[in-house]
């Protein structure tokens, strides 16, 4: 009997952070997302074939790739010998705060479980495409990560070991993602962070932490708005993002029910109650960028509550 030599996958973006969750909170986009293609090999190594849509930025490198690297991982923890070749068709920007890099790992170890026939559950194969994120951002985060796999909103309640939760989406809850067209690279947004934290900032952020998981188990759209604050990041990373305040101060005024920085920017997130309201907020924060002739991208619609397919 033949043997599948071949198998697609797509792994949405994914918004990260939540303000008052960095590292542990996200969900996951309907779109955009990435496509890769894994296919087994007559050689014995893993090598990237292809990448389209990303302007020719992305390594071809097997060990800077995120997606090769995650493949890498998974067959040398399994001592699996088998060749592989991948093809990734990029449909997002890069470095954009959308989890450009999870998507590509996502797909990747997706598809491959699926090609191996190796039957391991999404839950399992997280861990595997973590291991990409440390290429692209230099730390093996799960918050882009897991909700591109598993769908919907999605905390991290513990790395060692890794304990991943499942929250639930209210169904009237639409996201914008507004991409200004300028490139913030994760470990420098990153490194710029503070270590050491006010006891009251931590107070604050936690409170908000617990006030949006609660929302979004009651489905009290107000609470979830009101707990999207973010105290401790937001403040230092602004300062990278031109506008921001203006911008903030419209999608707030306009509608939004919270506003913040997707992952770690340049693209902004508002969650809002409605497909219209979501569609209103988008039109006028692009306005602020185009006034200061910056382009940008949108993104609006519900919540991606599938997570990687084939
Ligand atoms: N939580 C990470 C950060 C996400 O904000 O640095 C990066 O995409």
């Amino acid at each position: 009997m033949a043997t599948t030599q071949r198998i697609e996958a797509f792994a949405p973006a994914s918004c990260a952070n939540l303000n008052c969750g960095f590292d542990i909170l996200g969900f996951a986009l309907e779109t955009p997302g990435d496509t890769v293609i894994i296919q087994k090999a007559q050689h014995k190594n893993v090598i990237i074939k292809k990448i389209t849509g990303d302007a020719g930025k992305l390594p071809l490198n097997p060990d800077k790739n995120t997606a090769s690297v995650a493949v890498k991982y998974l067959l040398k923890k399994l001592n699996i010998k088998c060749g592989i070749e991948i093809t990734i068709h990029k449909n997002m920007p890069l470095e954009s705060g959308l989890g450009s890099s999870a998507a590509s790992s996502v797909a990747a170890i997706y598809a491959l479980n699926n090609l191996l026939e190796l039957g391991l559950s999404k839950m399992e194969l997280i861990q595997y495409a973590m291991m990409g994120e440390t290429v692209a951002s230099g730390e093996a985060h799960a918050d882009n990560i897991a909700p591109s796999m598993l769908g919907g909103f999605i905390l991290i309640r513990s790395y060692t070991p890794l304990d991943i939760i499942q929250l639930p989406t209210p169904k009237d809850l639409y996201y914008t993602i507004v991409h200004p067209n300028i490139s913030i690279n994760t470990k420098e947004a990153r490194s710029i962070l503070r270590h050491n934290v006010a006891l009251k900032d931590v107070i604050t952020q936690t409170a908000n932490l617990g006030g949006l998981i609660s929302g979004l188990y009651l489905n009290d759209y107000a609470l979830i708005g009101r707990s999207l604050n973010d105290v401790i990041i937001e403040p230092v990373r602004a300062l990278l993002m031109p506008y921001f305040n203006e911008v903030k101060d419209v999608a707030l005024n306009s509608g939004a029910l919270g506003f913040g920085i997707s992952g770690s920017g340049p693209s902004l997130f508002t969650l809002n109650k409605s497909k219209d309201s979501a569609l209103v907020v988008a039109e006028r924060m692009i306005n602020v960028f185009n006034k200061y002739r910056i382009k940008c991208m949108s993104y609006s619609a519900k919540i991606n509550t599938t997570g990687a397919v084939s």
